[in-house]
Parts: structure tokens; sequence; C-alpha cells
């Protein structure tokens, strides 16, 4: 059987890796963007450390925190209908994996209208378009939402999570920036942190080893 892999355009990591931004931004002529992102990190500064990016370098931004963790449906019906009014033509999602994953949702559904329902995307779905471009920008560890194809979005009628797998989600740039995990509370940083380690050991274990779980293997020995 081959092996596939889907990655990113582009992706970038390090501290400070945020002001990269700007370039992607500029380079990709997005005009509007629809910065989703959710109130505790508008609260606690860490949005604003991306908004300020945009803003020093004069780039127009709409707004979209009505985001719970475990995001719902509706959070993501929300988010196309603001991304359509404000006439944004791309997505910055600065946030955990409820974020991205609700970010994921929009620019899938903006691009695929027959999927408005969100519940049809359930597993793997023959989207037709790629996602409307989606920049990520992590604030925790161990989600990789920003580097993979999957999102996972609660169905709050039938009382489940819905795991949607589409390679035409993936994020078209990842800026994986530490400077935005350093403000995590205890819990999150342990919680989020041995999510990373799982799939590490993860890579270190398995049976289906071959060289780029191998690369995973090294980030962890
Ligand atoms: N897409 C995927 O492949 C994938 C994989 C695993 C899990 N998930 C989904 O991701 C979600 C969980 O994501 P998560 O664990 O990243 O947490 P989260 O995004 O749900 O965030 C949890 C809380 O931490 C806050 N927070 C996030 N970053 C912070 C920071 N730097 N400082 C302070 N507070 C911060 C958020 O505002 C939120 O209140 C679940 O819905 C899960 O199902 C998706």
């Amino acid at each position: 059987m081959a092996n596939r892999f889907v990655l990113n355009e582009t992706s970038y990591f390090g501290a400070g890796a945020r002001e990269s931004l700007a370039d992607e931004v500029k380079a990709r002529g997005f005009k509007k963007i629809l910065f989703v992102t959710d109130k505790v990190l508008l609260e606690c500064g860490v949005a604003k450390m991306v908004t300020d990016v945009m803003e020093k370098a004069g780039i127009a931004y709409d707004t979209y925190s009505e985001i719970k963790a475990n995001p719902t449906v509706k959070n993501v019906q929300d988010g196309v209908k603001l991304f359509k009014d404000c006439g944004a033509d791309a997505l910055v999602a600065v946030g955990g994996g409820s974020v991205m994953d609700t970010a994921k949702g929009i620019g899938i559904i903006v691009a695929n209208p027959e999927y408005s329902d969100v519940v049809s995307l359930e597993g793997v779905a023959p989207t037709k378009n790629k996602s409307i471009p989606l920049i990520a920008l992590p604030t925790t560890s161990g989600t990789a939402a920003e580097v993979t194809i999957n999102y996972v979005i609660t169905d709050e009628v039938n009382k489940k999570k819905m795991v949607c797998v589409d390679p035409h989600d993936i994020p078209v740039v990842a800026i994986v920036d530490s400077d935005l995990m350093m403000g995590m509370p205890k819990g999150l940083c342990a919680s989020t942190g041995m999510d990373a380690l799982t799939h590490a050991i993860e890579g270190y274990i398995t049976l289906g080893a071959w060289e780029m779980s191998d690369i995973d293997r090294k980030s962890v020995v």
C-alpha cells in the first residue's frame, strides 16, 4: 500500500513566526480577512499578538469569536454567514483545535455550499472544491489541526462529535509560533502537551513506521 501525506503549501515554525503572516497575506493577494478566534484568546491578549501584525501591515479584517470549546454546528454556520456578509476572501485562525476546526468548517462550506447543514460533512466528505484559503496559528499543542486534513465539530442534536476528514481543508499556511503558547494555564499546557507526546510515542511504536513517522520519533528521543 502506498503511504499518503498531505502537507501545507507553506509552514513556519519558531518564536516570532507570526510576523510572517503579513507577507503571506500580501503575497497571496488576500483583500479582506475573517479573523477567527475565541473570547478567551481575545481577553488574554493572545489574539492581539496576531492582530497587531495585521494592523501594522494595514491588512483589513473582521473578527469572529463566538466559538465554544468543542465547537458546534451553529458555530460553523454563524461563521459562514459572517464570512459572506463581511466580504472576506480568506481566513486566519488563531486558537486551539476548537478555533482551527471551526475555521476549517467555514472554509469548506463557503467553497462547497451544498454542505451547509455541516452534518453531511461527517466522515470522508466528497467535497469538490478546496477550502477558502486558511492560515492557521495554533495556541495549544497537540491537536495539530494546523497541519492535518481533519476537523471535529459537535452535532448537538444527535449528541455526538463528528470527525470530518477532507484533504480540501488543509490550511494553505501553518504558522507555529511558540510565543502564542507561552501563556497557557498549567492545566491546558499539561493536557495539550500530553496530546503532543502521545502522537510522538505513536510515531515511535507504530508497526507502520516509515521516514515520516521517524521524523516524529526523533522529536521524542
Ligand atoms: N483537527 C484535529 O485533527 C483535532 C485533533 C484533536 C482534537 N481536535 C479537537 O480540538 C478541540 C480541542 O482543542 P484544544 O485541546 O487545542 O483546546 P481548545 O481549542 O478547545 O481550547 C481550550 C480552552 O483553552 C483556551 N486557550 C487556547 N489557547 C490558549 C492560550 N494560549 N492561552 C490561554 N488559553 C488558551 C481556549 O480559549 C479554550 O477556552 C476539540 O474540539 C477536539 O475534538 C481536533
